[in-house]
């Protein structure tokens, strides 16, 4: 388990904690969406989470390891924090070079290493591309890569910040796909975003208001009962599930798991049979 108990951050200088007795847990194999507006406190609970920051009090627990020097090296292996900004986190002028890069820096054998890299790759998509630049990749193929050498030093948990917000539609939807890939393979995975769509493939979602904790429960109790909360932390429900939400209020019934354009598709059909077959019986 990934553990944040009763984290107490403050910044040098700054007049409020930006997280004050934050409590989340992550179990293996399980997809916690993180939510909160800009400045709640989300990428520094991520940063938390590799010892990039320590806590001013409270504990981070990965397996029962405790985040302290001596355990740097081990707790960096199990748990990988992809950022927002592929750029920033390539550093190889290969793909083959960056995906190898971690493995190498474990001393790993050569013929590892590169089995490493091909699984890697093969998760990602991106078998074909090994000796492409990454400058000459897409936005969304560069994240993949990151998220690809992050899965090449084979990490328990992953912690993803905003991995989507620098990427058009099509670099988001690739990324969120390999997300869920990462989660059905048994990765324990925290998805950080503003973006309310990513709790579809959410196990269990968490709310952050102000370096605190405002809600923790089912995708469905956050969008079916606590709209005004997130309307009051100015949350829009993107048109999927506003288009969920008014077919709940006419009785359709729909798991936000399901909010598909199919799905939703087909209960705006079942919705309309069912009212045609009322006009006709009246
Ligand atoms: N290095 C720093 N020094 C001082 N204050 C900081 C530092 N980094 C962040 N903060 C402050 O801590 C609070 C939380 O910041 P954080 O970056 O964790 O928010 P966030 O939820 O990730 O926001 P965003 O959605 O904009 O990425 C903010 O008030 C921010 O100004
Ligand atoms: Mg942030």
């Amino acid at each position: 388990m990934l553990g944040f108990h009763d984290i107490t951050l403050r910044y040098p200088k700054s007049t409020r904690p930006a997280l004050e007795h934050v409590s989340l847990s992550l179990e293996r194999g399980e997809l916690v969406v993180l939510l909160g507006a800009n400045g709640s406190g989300k990428s520094t609970l991520a940063r938390l989470a590799n010892a990039m920051l320590l806590p001013s009090s409270g504990q981070v627990l990965v397996d029962g390891l405790e985040m302290c020097r001596e355990n740097l090296t081990l707790i960096r292996r199990k748990v990988a924090v992809v950022a927002q900004d592929p750029d920033v986190q390539i550093v190889s002028s290969s793909v083959l070079d960056e995906l190898a890069f971690g493995p190498e820096n474990l001393g790993l054998p050569r013929e590892e290493i590169l089995r490493r890299c091909k699984a890697a790759a093969a998760a990602l998509g991106l078998e074909g591309m090994e000796e492409r630049d990454p400058n000459t990749l897409s936005g969304g193929e560069r994240q993949r890569l990151v998220i690809a050498s992050a899965l090449a030093m084979e990490p328990d948990y992953f912690v993803f910040d905003e991995p989507c917000s620098m990427l058009d539609a099509q670099g988001c939807a690739e990324v969120r796909a390999a997300i869920e890939r990462l989660h059905a393979a048994g990765h324990g995975i925290l998805h950080i975003t503003h973006d309310l769509e990513d709790c579809l493939a959410a196990d269990r979602v968490m709310l952050l208001d102000q370096g605190h904790v405002v809600f923790e429960g089912s995708p469905d109790d956050l969008l079916d009962k606590n709209l005004d909360l997130l309307d009051g932390l100015g949350f829009l429900l993107p048109p999927m599930l506003d288009l969920r939400h008014e077919l709940l209020e006419h009785g359709v019934e729909l798991p936000v798991r399901d909010a598909g354009h199919r799905a939703l598709a087909a209960a705006v059909l079942r919705w309309r049979e069912r009212e045609g077959e009322g006009v006709a019986r009246s």
